[in-house]
């Protein structure tokens, strides 16, 4: 990988980005249908991306009716993608570094009504991170293999203004909630955001998402005052095989997700991408659904 221009200023990449389709890529052998319960794979170590990307084909290929030479290629087009990305856009302090570690995480989840109606929300802090220089912005990147993408609304002044508008104004309508709710916990503030989200889709009902096409990769930062406001997609007609990449996860450091309310802290992860536990709810509409790691 090229080292690029050391003396050069940094310059502070976009909130979100929508990486182009290659021409020739795999047409056949995507998965259709989840063929087993939900289940989440994880990996959080050294970025090595054979390694990687053969554990983490076991796992949708064991998962799901799909081709393993489909999977393989579009995992390590995903990685690569996202290493070189991650790579050009770090401050020259941190490029050496930044690619060294890594977390992946892959969902294959049967169709549920959870996300029928759009969660809107920021990603707040979700690890520490290797970066010379933590207050710069930081990126994860995204991808589907099997049913609707990630929803993110096309970043603007406008729609920073009335995404932040619309949280102030229902903090301020439940202060006493939310005081309450902080006092109780995580799951107490999961409650409270789900009578958050209607509001939320209401004030943001003029913005529209960014259109994505299936398998198409996309990069958007977190933890930070513009990061992309999105939402889990309505899946409640299809299966969904998704994946969340990140780099620069600091060694030994304690993935921790502060300001994202639904995320449960992993702690158990190894290349078999198994986790010993599941948590499970059932939702009214009596799919099975995970409580997990938020894309
Ligand atoms: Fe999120």
């Amino acid at each position: 990988m090229s080292t690029g221009n050391q003396d050069a200023p940094y310059q502070r990449p976009d909130p979100l980005a929508i990486f182009p389709l290659v021409a020739r890529r795999p047409l056949q052998g995507l998965p259709s249908k989840v063929i087993s319960h939900n289940s989440t794979y994880e990996f959080y170590g050294p970025f090595d991306q054979t390694q990687l990307a053969v554990s983490a084909s076991e796992y949708i290929v064991s998962r799901s009716d799909a081709s393993r030479k489909t999977i393989s290629a579009e995992l390590n087009r995903f990685l690569t993608v996202a290493a070189q990305d991650c790579y050009r856009t770090a401050s020259p302090a941190d490029r050496s570094d930044i690619i060294q570690s890594c977390w992946l995480t892959i969902r294959a989840y049967s169709a549920t009504y959870e996300f029928k109606q759009p969660r809107w929300h920021r990603d707040g802090r979700m690890f520490d991170c290797t970066c010379f220089e933590r207050t710069i912005p930081h990126s994860k990147y995204a991808f589907t293999l099997l049913g609707p993408s990630t929803l993110a609304l096309s970043p603007s002044a406008q729609l920073d203004e009335a995404f932040d508008t619309a949280r102030r104004v229902w903090q301020e309508d439940n202060r006493d909630l939310l005081e309450k709710s902080w006092k109780e916990g995580i799951q107490s503030q999961i409650r409270l955001s789900e009578k958050e989200r209607p509001f939320l889709i209401e004030r943001l009902r003029k913005f529209d998402p960014v259109p994505l096409k299936p398998t198409q990769i996309i990069r958007f930062s977190w933890g930070q005052p513009d990061s992309p406001v999105h939402s889990e997609p309505d899946s409640s007609a299809t299966d969904r095989i998704s994946s969340v990449f990140y780099l620069g996860v600091k060694k030994k450091s304690k993935i921790c997700a502060k300001s994202e309310k639904r995320s449960t802290v992993r702690k158990k992860i190894n290349l078999r991408g198994e986790k010993p536990k599941k948590k499970r709810k059932v939702t009214p509409e009596g799919k099975n659904v995970e409580q997990g790691l938020v894309m």
